[in-house]
């Protein structure tokens, strides 16, 4: 957070200090609404379109009329983009289903919530790429639809929680003993060399860093498997990473305290954090090309 942000509220600009949102929007109240977090690179965001069709889907599971076309939520990503004088950025959206009595029934004829800022993109720490992460395994506590990017967090605040108070950067999550994904990021286990992905169910957040992963994979010739994968699997892989939008691909290397492979991160990891850095850099560059 700075000073000089400038947020989006509702159809106006405003200093981030001064938007305010009445206390019964039902994103306070309930916390009924959903979330978008879109990095950007070079100030194109990164694989804008997926983000978009997966707002699009998760408004639409939650039954929120969708309160902009594509080319409105563009032009509104775009404009906070132009906003800020950051290169690399990561813009949040999150919009509610607005302001009403309180009652958990949906009410009638409400107008969504409609609020996005941008923020400088966090530059992650060198050691934890040539290191590695430390992560912790957890019972995954979360309600069944986990595939909603929804604001209503707590399963995974409480999670995250657990991970900080343990000196980890995150957690593993295992419903009774199938791997899920942490509580902010989506999780990977290399075994013989390929990758294996947990189903895109209801039990996890399809991350757009999923589809990506995949891709980079293909590219890579690095098998990519998808399939239920169970604890002994995790507890067994050679490489562990993570992924998100604020975290890119990252090494985990300390699972509950005991090391991960050889400790270090791997040769899976190296080949896809490197696709993942030209894959960046593409996409910055097609600013470039789109002004010429
Ligand atoms: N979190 N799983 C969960 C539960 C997440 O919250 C996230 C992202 C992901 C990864 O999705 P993506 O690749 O689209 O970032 C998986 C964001 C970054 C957040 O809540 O801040």
């Amino acid at each position: 957070m700075t000073d000089d942000q400038t947020v989006y509220l509702n159809g106006e600009f405003q200093p981030l200090a001064e938007a305010r949102v009445p206390v019964l929007d039902r994103g306070f109240i309930f916390g009924d609404g959903v979330y978008e977090v879109v990095p950007v690179y070079g100030r194109v965001p990164f694989r804008w379109a997926q983000h978009h069709a997966r707002l699009v889907r998760s408004l639409g599971k939650l039954r929120i009329d969708d309160p902009m076309d594509a080319a409105g939520w563009r032009g509104l990503v775009d404009a906070l983009i132009a906003r800020h004088p950051w290169d690399d950025q990561f813009v949040y959206i999150q919009v509610t289903r607005g302001v009403a009595k309180r009652d958990h029934a949906f009410p009638k004829g409400v107008t969504p919530t409609v609020f996005a800022m941008s923020s400088p993109l966090p530059v992650l720490p060198a050691e934890q790429v040539s290191k590695g992460v430390a992560v912790i395994t957890l019972p995954d506590e979360r309600w069944l639809h986990c595939d909603i990017k929804s604001t209503s967090l707590l399963g995974n605040v409480l999670a995250r929680q657990a991970a900080v108070d343990a000196g980890a950067a995150e957690c593993v999550m295992f419903r009774d003993d199938r791997l899920t994904e942490c509580s902010s990021s989506n999780f990977w286990v290399v075994r013989d060399g390929g990758v294996l992905a947990p189903p895109k169910d209801n039990l996890i957040l399809e991350g757009i860093r999923y589809g990506l992963m995949q891709e980079l994979c293909e590219a890579e010739g690095v098998a990519f498997e998808v399939r239920p994968v169970t604890r002994a699997e995790v507890l067994s892989a050679d490489e562990l990473m993570l992924s998100s939008a604020t975290k890119e691909v990252l090494p985990v290397t300390l699972l509950d305290g005991h090391p991960v492979g050889d400790g270090t991160p791997g040769p899976v990891f190296r080949r896809l954090h490197a696709a993942y850095q030209r894959a960046k850099a593409a996409s910055a560059a097609s600013a470039g090309l789109a002004a010429h």
